[in-house]
């Protein structure tokens, strides 16, 4: 077994700079490069790898610089969602000229802006015979890791596997203009942040050591809306910190989105998630919460019930900032702070596991195949939300849909 592995990070913007921070976290692996079309923006990630001693990085020129740089051998792919298909286009070319040397990838979510591209990034993955992870850092909250080992250990094993899972994923809207605009993120709420909650609520609802497959999605219920942002005058805040290309009263994506998604179990009995996200919401910051009920039990967690709060009267009036919370919409008051929010959301957990199963050759057991999966019940999702019905979840029935949200034609009044 290799001692170190040395990674190379496609795109520099606001998730690359939580991962690197991250990586204090993780023992066996450097960050040796990163690579954005911008270049003075790679240049500034990789001076923060450094900085915080994570690893010797560098910002590359070009993609096929990165692929071909010395040490790296896994990439985790952090650009935004329109990106995606590019990316893999030139890192199948790049990687086929140096066959070898790159041997893993990771990605963020979403694994593609639908089913088709999801489909897309898995055969690429298996073309190039590389191991591949799908980056859901929500697994890897220690409060989802902790609660779920010992519901299962304790209740479960003594009064019957848990049957319902809520989670959901709210804040006040994305920092970059890309997010809101449905044909560039491939929707709104839903695919941005659902894509979270239905993998968490599977997680919860799946017995430890068992696979996906143990519990089969069986139909999807869901509903999409626009709450604020379609309001005309947020559609001028929109247009004045967007940019006017992002027009809310022309093409609008949702800020509001619930699925309740039905499964069975190994013997048939019922499970239910039920997810909910909103760029609606106004609070302290981000907020993630999430439970597990069974028969005799039940987990709660809530991100913004944090240990540490801090109180700042009306006399203080600084800058504003995220310095206390993700998201952060307030400054005074009695402020909840996330005192490591790398550790918290789960980047730690997670990119440790990812480097240790990829530096030991080791397929990882969250990866492609799970954002397709999570592809699937979105698609699924949409199109309930769009035919007012209950949808039944029959593989291949996806491949093609594409919501009215990244079509530009959703009419949230219609
Ligand atoms: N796990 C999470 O909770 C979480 C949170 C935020 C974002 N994300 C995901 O991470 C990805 C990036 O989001 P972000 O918030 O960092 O966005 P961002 O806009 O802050 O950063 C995107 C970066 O990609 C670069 N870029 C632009 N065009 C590119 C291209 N063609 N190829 C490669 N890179 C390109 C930009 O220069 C920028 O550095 C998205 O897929 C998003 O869904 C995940």
């Amino acid at each position: 077994m290799k001692k170190r592995l040395g990674i190379g990070f496609i795109g520099s913007g606001f998730i690359t700079k939580f991962h690197i921070r991250s990586f204090l976290a993780v023992r066996d692996a450097d960050i040796l490069g990163v690579w954005s079309p911008n270049r003075s923006h790679a240049n500034e990630a990789a001076a923060l790898a450094r900085d915080i001693g994570v690893g010797d990085a560098q910002g590359y020129e070009s993609l096929e610089a990165l692929v071909n740089a010395p040490g790296i051998e896994a990439l985790w792919m952090c650009g935004p969602n329109f990106a995606r298909v590019e990316n893999i286009e030139r890192l199948s070319a790049a990687i086929a000229k140096n066959p070898g040397k790159i041997r893993a990838i990771a990605c963020e979510k979403p694994l593609g802006r639908n089913v088709h591209e999801a489909k897309l990034m898995v055969k690429f993955a298996e073309e190039h015979k590389l191991l591949h992870g799908y980056l859901e850092d929500q697994l890897f909250e220690p409060a989802v890791v902790k609660g779920r080992e010992i519901i299962w250990r304790r209740g479960a094993a003594l009064t019957g596997r848990p049957y319902l899972a809520r989670a959901a994923e709210e804040h006040s809207g994305p920092h970059m203009p890309w997010f809101w605009q449905g044909d560039q993120q491939g929707g709104g709420v839903l695919n941005d942040m659902m894509c979270h909650s239905v993998e968490v609520a599977r997680y919860l609802l799946t017995e430890p050591g068992k696979p996906r497959t143990s519990i089969t999605p069986v139909k999807v219920s869901a509903t999409i809306a626009s709450l604020k942002w379609s309001r005309p005058e947020y559609v001028e805040v929109l247009k004045r910190t967007m940019g006017k290309e992002v027009d809310y009263s022309r093409r609008p994506s949702e800020d509001f989105a619930r699925a309740t998604i039905y499964y069975k179990d190994e013997a048939g009995n019922p499970l239910i998630s039920e997810v909910t996200t909103s760029w609606s919401y106004v609070g302290a910051g981000l907020r993630l919460s999430t439970e597990l009920l069974g028969p005799e039990y039940s987990m709660s967690i809530n991100t913004l019930d944090t240990g540490l709060k801090l109180f700042f009267s009306r006399n203080v009036k600084g800058s504003s900032g995220e310095d206390l919370v993700e998201k952060q919409n307030a400054e005074q008051g009695l402020m909840p702070v996330v005192p490591n929010e790398a550790a918290e959301y789960g980047y730690e957990g997670e990119n440790r596991y990812f480097a240790q199963c990829f530096l030991k050759g080791e397929q990882p057991e969250i990866n492609f195949y799970d954002g397709l999966a999570v592809s699937e019940l979105l698609m699924a999702a949409y199109k309930s939300a769009e035919e007012e019905k209950t949808i039944e979840l029959i593989s291949g029935a996806f491949d093609d849909f594409i919501p009215a949200v990244a079509r530009g034609v959703w009419n949230p009044r219609g």
